[in-house]
């Protein structure tokens, strides 16, 4: 599985950088994410499955020069284009990691985030718990086909087009689109203190924010 994510996304990347960037403010989402972070000056935050780094920008912003920003990804030719991307605005509190963020290359932090990765993971449930433990703020943005038909029927089609990516083995993929994103909105909501959801884009995109301290987890 791992192969073949690396493989599709290092063919689309400079495709995928451009697209992410243009539609970067498109619903909200992405702001709202960062805000639902709740970051303060200073924090560690860690983005799973950043790609070319289009959250990053803001991320950096709501933590300031005293915070840092880890952006790790498994797919090399994403995270060149996120390093060049630093490189050019010269940050120096953002590091890129190449890693798997079903198995996180990192200890702690005060937050994590997640946009548009857990519908690629065959156990999105046990990945997003590993995640609660690591931060008191946990934010996901993932597909979600729980809006109008004309919604449903541009999401089926799209992940039709990604079904080697999604890993859709016949079935109806918007069913495990649906499943994945339940299973880390239920992730969240037995780790984490407290959780709310928001939907975007004609309820194709939810968005769970989990907050609690990773010392007091529940279960
Ligand atoms: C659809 S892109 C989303 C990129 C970025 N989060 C955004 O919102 O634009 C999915 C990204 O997740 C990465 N990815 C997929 N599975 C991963 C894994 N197990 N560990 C780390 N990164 C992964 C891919 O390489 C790709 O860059």
């Amino acid at each position: 599985m791992a192969r073949r994510i690396q493989r599709g996304y290092a063919a689309w990347a400079r495709v995928y950088d451009w697209f992410a960037r243009a539609t970067a403010s498109v619903g909200g989402v992405r702001a709202d994410c960062v805000r639902a972070l709740d970051l303060d000056a200073g924090d560690a935050v860690v983005e799973f499955g950043c790609g070319p780094g289009v959250n990053v920008p803001a991320l950096r912003e709501a933590v300031g020069p005293t915070g840092r920003v880890i952006g790790v990804d498994i797919t090399g030719a994403m995270l060149e284009r996120a390093r060049g991307l630093a490189r050019r605005r010269g940050w120096e509190n953002v590091e890129f990691v190449r890693g798997d963020a079903t198995r996180p290359p990192v200890r702690s932090a005060d937050a994590v985030l997640a946009t548009f990765v857990t519908s690629l993971f065959s156990d999105p449930y046990a990945v997003v718990s590993e995640w609660c433990a690591l931060a008191d703020s946990v934010v996901v943005a993932a597909f979600a086909p729980r809006g109008s038909r004309p919604a449903n029927a541009a999401l089926s089609a799209f992940a039709r087009l990604n079904g080697r990516l999604f890993d859709v083995r016949g079935g109806d993929p918007l069913d495990q689109l649906d499943a994945r994103t339940a299973a880390t909105g239920r992730a969240l909501a037995d780790r984490m203190e407290t959780v709310s959801e928001e939907r975007y884009l004609f309820g194709t995109i939810s968005m769970y924010a989990g907050h609690g301290p990773a010392d007091d987890r529940k279960g």
